[in-house]
């Protein structure tokens, strides 16, 4: 009876060993996360089809994205178009070609991007409209900051510091949706001012391609048509604020006129510092770029997605993310920009 006990406590001695040594031999545990495996060994990869590099904020997003992505354990394909449609459409033609699990695209005409869609839908390629918004197709999500509320910002600005006078607007591209909204944006808040007669709208253009030196020339053509009677400007970015403030100081008038813009772009922060430009609109790319990426890996996976609204783009309601803007004037510089580490306080006083 003893040896039989004994016998029966060796067995379940070895079995328990073998269990441990089981163990051991288990693969070290996956760097992916369970959702973010890639399916076939190979890591899933993004494409990002960007529009353009011109402007400071897209070296910021190309590299933000690129390091949220492959942080991520993902590869990421980008091109950059220089604000070419048949361009664009070709690079985003070959990224699909090359086997790219989903697409990021930043388009540079709202409406000729359509074409990619349907193309990349097609191979079975999911699409995320990353900051603009593409019209008339299908897209799967769209994630960008509150464009409209960037254009309140500046105009509650700018009322604050002109109650009355005359104002120029200077818009962006009439081939990109945030411009639209943007514009929305500011008249929804000028208009009962528009209306009570306190403020005269003497200017309103759109700037191709958002380019300083059209803005240049549009307020070089407002103060002459104008006899330099101008008292506030609203321009859609930084850059075009840049190519105002330039017409305004030809004429002795940079700083004497309140300026707005939005990106919060270094050029515009030292203006701010500087006192020839009133305010920018500060969007963390930061956190655009780390939204998509971590809502790319979620739909290459075919998961579900929950997008906070929908916004129909004329094809269909788009799953939609849009993120906080902040006005920014010298009075809050530091509390954003400077905290947030956008620029640093040596970028900023031009010493880097
Ligand atoms: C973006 C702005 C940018 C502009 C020009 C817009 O779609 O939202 O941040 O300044 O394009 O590139």
């Amino acid at each position: 009876m003893k040896r039989l006990l004994g016998l029966l406590l060796l067995m379940s001695a070895s079995v328990w060993l073998a269990a441990c040594q089981e163990d051991s031999q288990l693969p070290e545990k996956s760097v992916f996360k369970e959702d973010e495996m890639p399916q076939d060994g190979e890591p899933l990869k993004i494409g990002f089809a960007m529009d353009t590099l011109k402007e400071e904020r897209w070296l910021k997003d190309r590299e933000l994205f690129e390091q949220a992505i492959e942080s991520r354990g993902l590869e990421v394909d980008i091109a950059a178009a220089n604000g070419d449609d048949a361009l664009q459409i070709a690079q985003a033609e070959e990224m699909i070609q090359e086997g790219i699990d989903l697409l990021v695209i930043v388009p540079h005409n709202a409406e000729a991007t359509a074409a990619i869609v349907h193309k990349a839908h097609g191979a079975g390629i999911k699409v995320i409209a990353y900051d603009r918004l593409v019209k008339n197709a299908e897209i799967d999500l769209y994630v960008s900051f509150d464009n409209e509320k960037v254009g309140e910002l500046q105009a509650e600005k700018m009322l604050e510091l002109v109650p009355e006078g005359n104002y120029v607007y200077i818009g962006g591209a009439p081939t990109d949706n945030n411009a639209h909204l943007l514009k929305k944006g500011v008249f929804d808040v000028l208009q009962p001012a528009i209306e009570r007669g306190d403020i005269n709208i003497i200017y309103d253009e759109w700037t191709e391609d958002w380019a300083p030196e059209q803005a240049f020339a549009h307020m070089s053509q407002a103060l002459e048509i104008n006899g330099n009677q101008i008292d506030a400007v609203i321009a859609a970015n930084d850059a075009t604020a840049g190519g105002a403030i330039e017409a305004l100081a030809q004429q002795g008038l940079a700083g004497s006129v309140p300026v707005a813009g939005q990106d919060a772009e270094l050029a515009a922060v030292q203006r701010i510092v500087d006192g020839t430009q009133s305010m920018t609109v500060y969007k963390p790319i930061q956190q655009l770029s780390e939204r998509v990426a971590a809502l790319a890996v979620e739909l290459a996976e075919g998961n579900e997605i929950e997008p906070t609204v929908s916004i129909n783009n004329g094809k269909s309601e788009v799953p939609s993310v849009l993120l906080e803007p902040t006005a920014v004037d010298i009075g809050n510089l530091e509390s954003t920009i400077l905290a947030d580490n956008f620029h640093s306080e040596e970028e900023i006083d031009g010493m880097e």
